[in-house]
């Protein structure tokens, strides 16, 4: 597709792990590569561009002014606001991903905080919280679609941004703005050991014959009754796995503060 039909996206990357881009790039309808040739104009983005240095600055000034208005933002990562920000500093020009996110927001149609960390600090705002890491939402004075996930699925992550390159708008959002059609509904409410859970048939320790028998989580820490997500009807990967059918119990990685309110993740 031309460039003209085809909306520019910028990504930064703040405070992360960049195991958010590794989830986009397994996406499989579309795949990564129809996304970016047929949909969407992928200015910027620090893992899969090919520019660096000065001419990656340069693409990301170009970008912010040239399509002022009519890009997508989609952030990885917390926001460092500690010290004004100092603890992350990106670039040649030592802008701290405070002013980054703020600078690259003003310009934005829209905002989508891709994972945990960006829309609500995730692993970098876990007490102590050392560097005053925050949610984009926290920063920005607009509403911030908020990818729960550490990370979120591809499907989530295209889904969205196809949602928007489709219909100009953004979908519906829950009481955390995350998209109600990835997750509207309980972890629990559609997994695959929920009639064990109902049965009162459980795991008692990891390498108990139940985990062989592929029973319930919960007692050994599982928080899919806690946690909205669509992991185990979209899965992960294509629809390969998802952590309770891998056998770990959900960890609650799509809602607000998980490090904290969900921890010990391996009890209940
Ligand atoms: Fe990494 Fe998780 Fe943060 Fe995504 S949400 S950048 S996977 S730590
Ligand atoms: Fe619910 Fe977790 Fe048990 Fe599945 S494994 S039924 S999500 S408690
Ligand atoms: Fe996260 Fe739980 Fe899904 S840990 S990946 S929300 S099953």
């Amino acid at each position: 597709a031309e460039l003209a039909d085809r909306v520019p996206l910028v990504w930064l990357h703040l405070a992360e792990c960049t195991g958010c881009s590794e989830s986009l790039t397994r996406a499989d309808t579309p795949d990564l590569d129809t996304l970016i040739f047929d949909h969407i104009s992928l200015e910027y983005h620090e893992t899969l561009m090919a520019a660096a240095g000065w001419q990656a600055e340069e693409n990301l000034e170009h970008a912010l002014s040239e399509y002022h208005g009519n890009y997508l933002l989609a952030v990885e990562g917390a926001v460092p606001t500690a010290n004004n920000g100092v603890f992350l500093t990106v670039g040649c020009k030592g802008k701290t991903g405070l002013e980054l996110v703020k600078e690259a927001a003003a310009g934005a149609a829209a905002i989508i905080a891709v994972g945990t960390c960006s829309s609500f600090g995730g692993v970098q705002a876990a007490a102590p919280n050392p560097t005053g890491a925050k949610g984009v939402h926290d920063v920005i004075d607009r509403t911030v679609i908020n990818l729960g996930g550490c990370p979120p699925s591809e499907k989530n992550i295209v889904g969205t941004l196809m949602y928007y390159v489709m219909f100009g708008r953004l979908p519906a959002l829950d009481m955390f703005n995350r998209p109600k059609w990835a997750y509207g509904a309980r972890v629990h409410d559609n997994c695959e050991r929920r009639g064990h859970f109902d049965a009162g048939e459980f795991v008692e320790e990891f390498s108990d014959h139940n985990a062989k028998d592929g029973y319930c989580l919960y007692k050994v820490g599982c928080k899919g009754p806690y946690t909205y997500n669509n992991c185990p009807t979209e899965r992960f990967n294509g629809h390969v796995s998802w952590p309770v059918l891998a056998g770990h119990g959900c960890i609650g990685c799509s809602e607000p503060n998980f490090w904290d309110d969900m921890a010990d993740f391996e009890k209940p």
